[in-house]
């Protein structure tokens, strides 16, 4: 995998003097040359408003766009683009479902569901909708050892859940949840299920008809595409039965001052200009992956993981919180803090997040402010698991 590092430029560059070691790639991913051009030579030679014109350009421009929604779609295998929306990113698919499906169907009273390990953007969506609508929000526990429990889960559906959100994979402990087997669960309830694939996506292949979820959602900066754009797959029998998110340009069929019908899906939920740039942007991150095909990647990542958990609990003092299945470590050592600890890495050039993660009620349910995380992509080497260690282990001698 290590020629693929030639691909990334910025991974060739030094910070504080030392060779930049990016770990940190849970948050965002750098971006492969192939992308970068793409939407250059979009900005260059192609550029014009889509959908809208008759003109050549405009044309070309809609044509990339479209082709970038087939290339959504193959990668998630679903069955129509109409299923593929294009968002701004993984937070505001959740907030669309939260917003169109609890105007549609939820009622006070009515219950959704969550986990004790997610993000605050699978979270906070569903608050803001109880500001509107009297739901309760019903939190599946995890267990000590950081993964959901299920049993737990079973015993949480009444006749009122009307809807079950988690991630697939946590973005603080790492863990791979069995996102069939809750999908499983919950229809044996008839509750529809909404995937945050946010930590998913770079990292595993995706088949929502195989996991038969409902709503799946991820942000294309994780997963080597750029800032600004993302998905919301959706079945199409539950789109069609949603109301509009935002209103504007292309979301519409006919305007009057009386009466507005609405476009097709997924229009209907794509008001304004899209930034139809960044789709022609995902689209070849999404090819990147898929041609070093995900084998390659998994058994990588696979071995770094392994790699960089058996490194790092040679330190003393190492705490490790959560399994690690995937690509992500999160840890504290000794009672060094978090925000030194990951300070004092950046100075010898090693980029890790620190932080609550945007994990708080995680964070709370482990008893501690924040972690250091470390997160690898197809780029890392052990070679930078060698440098992350011996970076922590400087620092911890200097307390
Ligand atoms: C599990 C998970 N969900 C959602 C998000 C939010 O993604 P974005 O900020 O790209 O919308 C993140 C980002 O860190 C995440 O890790």
């Amino acid at each position: 995998m290590n020629s693929y590092r030639a691909d990334f430029p910025i991974l060739s560059r030094t910070v504080h003097g030392h060779p930049l070691v990016y770990l940190d790639n849970g948050a965002t991913t750098q971006k492969p040359r192939c992308v970068i051009e793409a939407m250059t030579d979009e900005y260059l030679n192609v550029n014009a408003n889509v959908h809208r014109g008759v003109h050549f350009l405009s044309q070309q421009a809609t044509e990339l766009h479209e082709a970038a929604r087939e290339t959504v779609r193959r990668f998630l295998n679903a069955r129509s683009t109409a299923e593929i929306i294009f968002t701004r990113g993984t937070t505001e698919s959740i907030n669309l479902v939260a917003a169109t499906f609890g105007q549609a169907f939820l009622r006070d009273g009515d219950e959704v569901i969550l986990t004790e390990m997610e993000h605050h953007s699978n979270i906070v969506p569903w608050q803001l909708l109880q500001a509107r609508t009297r739901i309760y929000i019903k939190v599946c526990p995890i267990t000590n050892d950081g993964r959901l429990d299920l049993e737990a889960l079973q015993q949480l559906f009444t006749s009122r859940t009307r809807l079950l959100s988690c991630t697939a994979v946590s973005n603080v402990l790492g863990t791979i949840n069995p996102v069939q087997e809750i999908v499983q669960m919950a229809h044996a309830h008839n509750v529809p299920v909404l995937i945050d694939a946010a930590q998913a996506a770079p990292h595993m292949p995706i088949d929502v008809q195989a996991l038969d979820c409902d709503f799946l959602a991820f942000s294309g900066h994780k997963v080597y595409g750029p800032t600004g754009i993302g998905v919301l797959y959706g079945k199409e029998q539950w789109l069609d039965r949603l109301p509009p998110y935002m209103g504007g340009g292309e979301m519409i069929g006919r305007v009057s001052f009386e009466h507005t019908t609405f476009n097709e899906l997924p229009y209907k939920f794509e008001a304004g200009t899209p930034d139809y740039v960044a789709t022609t942007g995902l689209a070849r991150a999404l090819d990147y992956v898929t041609d070093i095909g995900w084998p390659a990647i998994q058994a990588h990542e696979a071995d770094l993981t392994r790699y960089a958990v058996q490194r790092l609990q040679e330190i003393p003092g190492m705490h490790i919180y959560g399994p690690a299945d995937d690509a992500v470590v999160s840890f504290l050592v000794g009672d060094i803090h978090h925000l030194d600890l990951g300070t004092l890495l950046d100075q010898l050039g090693i980029a890790v997040r620190t932080g609550h993660h945007c994990a708080q009620p995680l964070m709370d349910r482990l008893g501690i402010q924040g972690t250091v995380r470390a997160s690898f992509a197809l780029y890392n080497t052990r070679e930078e698991v060698d440098a992350l260690v011996s970076a922590i282990d400087r620092v911890r001698q200097m307390f």
